[in-house]
């Protein structure tokens, strides 16, 4: 049977899987004798990336679609190196109709996991229209398309941001929204609108993956992520720190009431976020209607912790300073994962000194991206 992957790149990155039987993680796909068929979509994270290789790893001929708005074909070669196989690369943007349109004529497209999102917080404040058009006009105009072509299958890349400013451990019947900034906004309502499609299409399977926050890199230090410009995030801030491409670290903050003062994070390698992505695209080829699950450890990390073990595990020093708060942080977020090992199977096996040293790994070895 015909056996095609697409790729979608939001953030751009949108991912479109298609398929009956998915393995989870890198198990070898026994069970698939069934058409898979994915889109997934690249951008500057890995997690979307790392995604890819477990669905090549699992036997799936995946397409990856992109605009290369701020991801680097380079990629593919990557993903070629490690996997021993090319994906099909389609560089157009998911909110193009046409492309799409075209996309889903040329490929035997049975589901979509859709990453496809700007996500640099600051940034959507500053330019708001630009990520309530791309986020949610890229979301709407897959699913349409996707309902014209047959296509059922959704999995949509969410974020703990949802949850607004609520004690920690979030689960999953937290109330939403109350959020921050347009860039949360946009995930809010992109899954009010899954919601909804879900209410009104029983055919429709979609669900929504909430992100704590990815870091690390794959392990062969071939793929990772390559911010543009100043790093928002701490992770790839303390690795250009690290290796001397930024002075310091600022600590935004070490006034909380968390042990040591400063932020606490649920910090998740990008490896195991990816065979979250696995176990959910099995989950909606098996269900209809919309679910939602955390995709996190269930452990705070301080920054302060942070900065320590990657430190200790990668044998290198990362100076900082402390400075004030970050305008719209919080003090502790971190996940109640139950609901994914309970229904999906799924949960994160990575450790903190994994993720610390994976992507020490990238970093070295790229030190200027890609
Ligand atoms: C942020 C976004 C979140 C988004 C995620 C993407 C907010 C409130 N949340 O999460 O919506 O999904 O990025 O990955 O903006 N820190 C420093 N110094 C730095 C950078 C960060 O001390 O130079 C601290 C922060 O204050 C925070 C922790 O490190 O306590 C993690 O920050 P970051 O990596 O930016 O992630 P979030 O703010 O949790």
């Amino acid at each position: 049977m015909n056996q095609e992957l697409m790729t979608l790149d939001f953030w751009q990155d949108t991912v479109i899987y298609e398929g009956k039987a998915f393995p989870i993680g890198t198990l070898a796909c026994d069970a698939l004798n069934v058409p898979a068929d994915t889109i997934a979509k690249m951008n500057e994270h890995c997690e979307k990336i790392n995604l890819l290789l477990g669905l090549l790893n699992a036997g799936q001929d995946i397409v990856i679609v992109d605009n290369l708005y701020n991801s680097s074909p380079k990629v593919i070669d990557r993903i070629e190196r490690i996997t021993g196989k090319r994906p099909v690369f389609v560089e157009a943007d998911c909110c193009d109709r046409a492309a799409m349109d075209r996309l889903f004529s040329d490929y035997d497209i049975t589901g979509v996991i859709h990453f496809a999102g700007l996500k640099a917080v600051g940034e959507s404040v500053e330019k708001p229209l630009l990520y309530y058009r791309n986020n949610l006009d890229s979301t709407l105009t897959v699913l349409e398309v996707m309902r014209e072509h047959n296509c059922h299958q959704f999995v949509f890349s969410s974020s703990a941001t949802v949850y607004g400013d609520q004690p920690a451990p979030l689960y999953e019947t937290a109330q939403t929204g109350g959020c921050s900034n347009p860039y949360g906004w946009t995930k809010f309502m992109i899954e009010e609108i899954l919601k909804g499609a879900c209410r009104a299409d029983l055919a429709l399977s979609v669900v929504l993956l909430r992100y704590f926050n990815p870091i690390g890199a794959h392990e062969s230090g071939l793929i990772g992520e390559n911010p543009n410009g100043i790093p928002n995030n701490l992770m790839p801030y303390i690795t250009q720190v690290a290796i001397g491409r930024r002075e310091r670290l600022t600590v935004f903050g070490d006034d909380y009431d968390t042990p040591d003062g400063t932020g606490v994070r649920d910090y998740i390698h990008v490896v195991d976020l990816a065979e979250g992505h696995l176990c959910a695209i099995r989950y909606a080829q098996a269900h209809t209607g919309c679910e939602v699950f955390n995709l996190g450890t269930g452990r705070g990390v301080s920054v302060l912790e942070m900065v320590h073990t990657f430190s200790e595990v990668n044998n290198v020093p990362v100076p900082y300073v402390i400075g004030p708060r970050r305008a719209g942080d919080l003090a502790t977020v971190y996940a109640d994962p139950a609901k994914a090992k309970q229904i999906l199977g799924w949960e994160a096996k990575k450790t903190l000194a994994d993720m610390c040293r994976d992507s020490w790994r990238w970093q070295t070895r790229n030190p200027s991206g890609y």
